[in-house]
């Protein structure tokens, strides 16, 4: 059997500051398939800079990816693949799906590699709610996205003499300023799932976290009937007429028209900022950052995790290496820095980060945060795709009135909450 010596990183983490390794021994004949859905430039960029790491570290990952924004297409091929009996070594999950699949019993815990690590100590508290399931750790985390970003094409904004908005009504007085200039304002994909990104931003924007909260998480159906719910309603409806004619784009290619200079905002999550930079964009330089108007407070937030498929015992000490190797402070700098992200790791030199990663790990370590919906951190695929699948209708089609959507989305609220309770009770 292959033998290779791999460094065991964090164990030397508590020792020396996070900064260098001390070796361990490790069987690596198994090669690790990692699922995952990072096709854009930047994405696979970063999927490949993390594979050569593992690999250096006698850790043989097999790229397995399956294109889609947003991961619907990953999601679908996975459970085929476990249904079929051939779990991935390891997946790309984020949020809900993670304590789905733990539940199923189908996941690796990985308490070693969390102890070895020291995952307790030196983990943002929310990422340590999200990859522990019942008392153990089930999930290694790789970055967290900030969903409520704004990025602005600087040249732009200086050719059409107009400062970065911070409220929406500068928003508008900029919008109109740049359209005067023959400047598209801002950058929209129709994408069910891009729609979303967008809205949920507005729903915090409008009510702030504690309302999102109550939308997103509580599910409660009179919040859908709130004025904050229509009032993001009517500001998505509102920013309609910055965007131009609008299709299906991918985001990625969406990034790139931006970066070309083809619009002047782009409302997405960060990993838009990795796709700009991966076009030798520079932060302050050629592009800003900031968050949607009315949201700065808040971090509307989206981590990225991967998780190891159990049952081949043969290949667990490798799975334990890589979910180690993912927390160490190398891999965590150099990974977000590519994908446009923040480390998990919530001590370190924030001047270590560039401006946008800056405000963003700042704000994931102050709060308050509020998970995203359409990238699965706060509910679950039902109530996910119910909400994508109204807002998307009421996006395209204007005929859709506010209060036929609020009324909707209540009604369906209130259904899957009576459902899931009945089910509780019949699983009792
Ligand atoms: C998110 C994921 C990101 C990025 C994005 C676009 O769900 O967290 O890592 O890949 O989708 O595909």
């Amino acid at each position: 059997m292959l033998r290779t010596q791999i460094m065991c990183p964090l164990r030397a983490i508590a020792l020396s500051a996070l900064l260098s390794w001390i070796p361990c021994s490790h069987a690596s004949d198994e090669s690790l398939d990692v699922l995952h859905w990072w096709t854009s430039q930047s994405e696979r960029r970063a999927a490949d800079w993390l594979a050569r790491q593992a690999i250096e570290q006698g850790i043989p990952w097999q790229d397995a990816v399956i294109p889609g924004g947003g991961g619907g297409g990953a999601m679908r091929v996975l459970k085929s693949r476990v249904l079929s009996g051939r779990p991935p070594a390891s997946a790309q999950l984020n949020g809900y799906p993670v304590s789905e699949w733990a539940d199923l019993g189908l996941l690796l815990e990985l308490n070693t590699p969390a102890q070895d690590n020291m995952w307790q100590d030196h983990l943002f508290p929310a990422v340590i709610d999200t990859i522990r399931f019942r008392d153990h750790w089930v999930a290694a985390p790789l970055g967290v996205h900030r969903i409520n970003t704004m990025l602005l094409n600087r040249k732009l904004f200086e050719r059409a003499k107009v400062s970065p908005p911070k409220t929406w009504d500068a928003f508008e007085q900029a919008a109109t300023a740049l359209q005067q200039a023959g400047i598209r304002p801002l950058a929209q994909s129709s994408e069910p799932w891009q729609v979303a990104t967008l809205f949920e931003s507005l729903v915090l924007a409008e009510g702030g976290a504690q309302f999102y909260g109550q939308v997103f998480v509580k599910q409660a159906p009179t919040a859908f009937q709130a004025p904050q719910f229509a009032q993001a309603l009517t500001r998505l409806r509102k920013l309609k007429q910055w965007m131009g004619p609008i299709s299906d784009q991918p985001w990625d290619v969406l990034a790139k028209r931006f970066a070309r200079g083809e619009a002047a905002m782009f409302i997405m999550g960060d990993w838009a900022k990795g796709e700009v930079m991966a076009m030798g964009l520079e932060p302050e330089q050629d592009f800003w950052c900031q968050a949607v108007p009315g949201s700065e407070s808040a971090h509307l937030y989206s981590i990225d995790t991967l998780v190891m498929f159990n049952g081949n015992y043969a290949r667990q000490s490798t799975q334990w290496a890589l979910a180690s190797l993912l927390t160490t402070l190398p891999v965590q700098l150099g990974f977000n820095r590519i994908k446009g992200s923040v480390p998990v790791l919530r001590n370190l030199n924030a001047n270590l980060l560039d401006s946008c990663a800056r405000q963003s790990w700042i704000a994931f370590g102050k709060g308050p945060l509020a998970p995203s919906l359409t990238h699965r951190m706060a509910a679950d695929e039902q109530f996910k795709a119910t909400v994508i699948n109204q807002i998307h209708r009421f996006f395209i089609d204007d005929r859709v009135t506010i209060s036929e959507v609020q009324r909707k989305l209540a009604a369906t609220t209130r259904y899957l909450r009576q459902n899931s309770h009945d089910t509780q009770h019949t699983r009792r």
